[in-house]
């Protein structure tokens, strides 16, 4: 039996969250169905609230200790659940994974150096890059129906000609949900470590994985992945805590790590706030059943979608992600242009997804579709589609 409640529908609007209160800035109106952000619609696992609010009702709110048992629920976790042995010097907190990154980009590259990412995807890869006066250089995933790989001749090109500095790896791959095997990844490493590259691995989404996939950390790849190696995770995701910023950093390389977390502590930049730390330690220790239950009504919202659009919606392809709860849309066979498929889906379906074409080259004729909510929404969203693409039939 079910202990946990993610039909439950709860109005989210005027909680002053970017999903729901941001609709009219980042969409021109905001009588939409969000659909878009990735946070979840589901209330958190009751540890974690129960955790919050007892601290809470404590009036003072002073600086954060972070607790021995906070460092510990991260290790065990990771260390249960991927096989992610983390020694405690090797660990840190980070202010955010997207700032975490924007971190190891600065200290570990220099205005002017390359950095290769693999597009599509997340989109805060190239704007950390290119806004840190960096190079960003695409090697593009290939595509072959449903299956998207990594272009490894293409990154043996870039590696020898182009000599960059360092990889951003999204491990799993946003927006396309890839969980990369470990063989693939083993594969990255030795060609990097090859060629000098310091491979910076984002898995906020990799204890997401469904379907009978599995997550494997980059680091534990293999020997010359632990070594080239600055990995970034966080509960955030995982547990639908993403505006607690409860984010972490594991450097299993010394002679990368030290510099970099001395920086880091200079700096201030590895000091968490009471909110996070609590909330970790109570998602970690006591989250996990939650955590199954809400991986299982995930798949469940993936499958009646791709039920949906086989059955009433032929023109629109979900690609079934391997982990996350996004489903990258193939809207190819509307054949519209970029200007008319946003407008399909906003103006005429009210729906608030993630425009395609913001991951990069490759996400033209998409649409990121978050499915994180209860199911109802979900096939009020789904009729909402049909209706509008009835109007573009011909
Ligand atoms: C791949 C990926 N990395 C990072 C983030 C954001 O992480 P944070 O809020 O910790 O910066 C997201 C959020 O959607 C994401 O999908």
């Amino acid at each position: 039996m079910n202990q946990f409640d993610f039909d439950k529908e709860i109005d989210r609007r005027g909680s002053g969250d970017v999903k729901d209160d941001a609709l009219a800035t980042m969409f021109g109106r905001a009588d939409l169905l969000p659909l878009w952000v990735a946070d979840m619609d589901f209330e958190v696992c009751p540890a974690i609230w129960k955790s919050l609010e007892k601290r809470i009702a404590h009036h003072i709110y002073g600086y954060g200790a972070p607790s021995d048992g906070y460092w510990q629920a991260i290790i065990d976790w990771e260390n249960k659940e991927h096989d992610f042995k983390i020694a405690r010097e090797e660990l840190t907190y980070v202010p955010g994974v997207v700032k975490g990154v924007a971190l190891a980009v600065n200290h570990f590259t220099k205005k002017g150096d390359k950095i290769v990412i693999q597009q599509p995807v997340y989109f805060p890869f190239k704007n950390v890059t290119v806004g840190n006066g960096r190079i960003c250089v695409n090697n593009a995933l290939i595509h072959d129906g449903d299956n998207y790989s990594m272009d490894f001749e293409g990154l043996e090109k870039i590696l020898t000609e182009q000599k960059p500095k360092m990889m951003i790896l999204c491990n799993p791959h946003n927006p396309i949900g890839i969980s990369w095997s470990k063989e693939v990844l083993a594969r990255l490493a030795k060609m990097c470590k090859v060629h000098g590259v310091t491979v910076v691995s984002d898995e906020i989404h990799g204890d997401l994985t469904i379907f009978g996939h599995k997550h494997t950390p980059f680091a534990t790849a293999c020997e010359e992945a632990a070594e080239i190696s600055v990995t970034f995770g966080a509960p955030s995701k995982t547990f639908n805590i993403p505006g607690l910023v409860s984010s972490w950093c594991v450097v299993k390389n010394e002679k990368l790590r030290k510099p970099f977390f001395e920086w880091m502590e200079a700096n201030e930049f590895n000091a968490p706030t009471f909110v996070a730390t609590i909330a970790t330690e109570a998602a970690y220790k006591f989250g996990k059943e939650w955590l199954e239950e809400l991986k299982e009504y995930i798949e469940g919202n993936i499958r009646y979608v791709e039920e949906f659009c086989k059955e009433n919606l032929p023109e629109i392809h979900p690609v079934r992600p391997q982990a996350s709860f996004l489903v990258w849309l193939d809207c190819t066979k509307l054949k519209l242009d970029h200007e008319q498929l946003n407008r399909l889906f906003i103006d005429q379906a009210r729906l608030a997804l993630n425009d395609g074409e913001m991951f990069g080259p490759g996400g033209e004729c998409h649409e990121r579709l978050n499915v994180a909510s209860p199911r109802k929404v979900m096939e009020r969203a789904m009729e909402q589609l049909l209706e509008a693409v009835k109007t573009v039939r011909k």
